[in-house]
């Protein structure tokens, strides 16, 4: 028989500090940086983004949020046997954010002691890393190799802003989703699709490094937000189509819509040219800004304890980011 996988329980969690627009804005006059509510709701869709504070690190976001996951589950993290963890502002250079995470889930009961020894690694492909970790985890579920994964997105995209940039620093924000994808008989994931095109690394990109005890290069984000807007249009497409072939559904299966949550433009772009009206359409990124890999998890998950996504409804996830990466996975909750 053939094995698949299937999301059995959502979770996320957002640093507590929110800043709207106009707290933003304020922040940034008293550094000469002039912004306003009315340019950042127009171009973005964006009114407000969470802040991590110094002491909270990317493993903290994604233990809360995987947390939730595991109650939704109804399951412990002696349960798991994979931990994957997307991310691009990794605790550490290493050892992966994911060990970092196993590691406290194991410290929250004596039974929880049971999640190590499991496989955990990180997956690096910026904001299309959710579903990048999804599609892995989905084909060791499918071979074999694990029963029960815990997939998160998990970012303090704050930390490589430059708030001297004004044309960047008020896209983004901090956060956490997660998922728990089990085996079993019935499907659950239908179908993935990924990709990467090297040749555009420059046009999203954090060009520094760390050598000989020092930064080497520019530790912030650089961005040509009209070059990735065009880009990310195109290939959302592209994705969304090829993973609606590969499961043999149409445009008119997808309950939900659920994309990379960074600019409502493209948003409501990639859903018109699917014929998607903007009531299937999940949006979050007005309350939580570009969350980088942390943004699909944390849609799905609002929209999960929302109650507008249902078991049974079919879901579409697409990701697109720095690399450039983009891919989708069309599932059944
Ligand atoms: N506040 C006020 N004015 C601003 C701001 C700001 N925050 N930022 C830029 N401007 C000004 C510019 O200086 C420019 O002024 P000028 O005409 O006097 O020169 C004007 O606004 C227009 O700037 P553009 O860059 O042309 O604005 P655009 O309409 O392209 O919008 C944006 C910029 C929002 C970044 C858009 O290009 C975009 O959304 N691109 C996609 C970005 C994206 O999705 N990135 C995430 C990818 S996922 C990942 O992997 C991280």
């Amino acid at each position: 028989m053939r094995r698949y996988s299937r999301i059995t329980g959502t979770g996320s969690c957002l640093p507590p500090r929110r800043l709207t627009n106009a707290d933003l804005a304020a922040d940034l006059a008293r550094r000469g940086i002039e912004t306003s509510d009315e340019w950042i709701v127009e171009r973005t869709g964006i009114r407000a983004r969470h802040f991590a504070d110094a002491g909270t690190n990317s493993s903290d976001l994604a233990v809360a949020a995987a947390r939730q996951a595991l109650d939704a589950a109804g399951v412990g993290p002696e349960a798991i046997d994979l931990v994957i963890v997307a991310t691009s502002t990794p605790d550490m250079v290493f050892p992966s954010t994911a060990c970092i995470v196993q590691h406290k889930l194991s410290q929250l009961s004596e039974p929880a002691r049971g999640i190590l020894g499991c496989p955990a690694f990180d997956v690096q492909a910026v904001c299309s890393g959710f579903v990048y970790a999804l599609a892995v985890a989905d084909a060791m579920i499918q071979a074999g190799t694990a029963r029960r994964a815990l997939v998160i997105g998990a970012e303090v995209f704050s930390r490589i802003l430059d708030f001297d940039d004004r044309t960047t620093c008020v896209l983004f924000g901090d956060g956490g989703g997660a998922v728990v994808l089990e085996a079993g008989d019935t499907p659950g994931i239908l179908a993935t699709d990924l990709h990467a095109d090297g040749r555009h690394a420059g046009i999203l990109c954090v060009p520094g490094t760390v050598s000989g005890g020092q930064v080497l290069g520019d530790p912030l984000l650089k961005m040509d937000g009209q070059a990735v807007f065009k880009l990310a249009v195109g290939v959302l497409d592209k994705a969304a189509r090829a993973v609606l072939e590969k499961a043999g559904k149409t445009e008119a299966d997808i309950d939900w819509l659920i994309p990379h949550q960074a600019n409502i433009r493209i948003m409501q772009s990639t859903a018109r040219k699917l014929g998607l009206g903007p009531d299937r359409v999940v949006v979050t990124v007005d309350e939580h800004g570009n969350t980088s890999a942390a943004s699909i998890p944390l849609a799905l998950d609002s929209a999960v304890r929302t109650g507008k996504v249902r078991p049974g409804q079919t879901v579409l996830l697409e990701g697109v980011g720095g690399g450039f990466t983009w891919g989708a996975v069309l599932l059944s909750m």
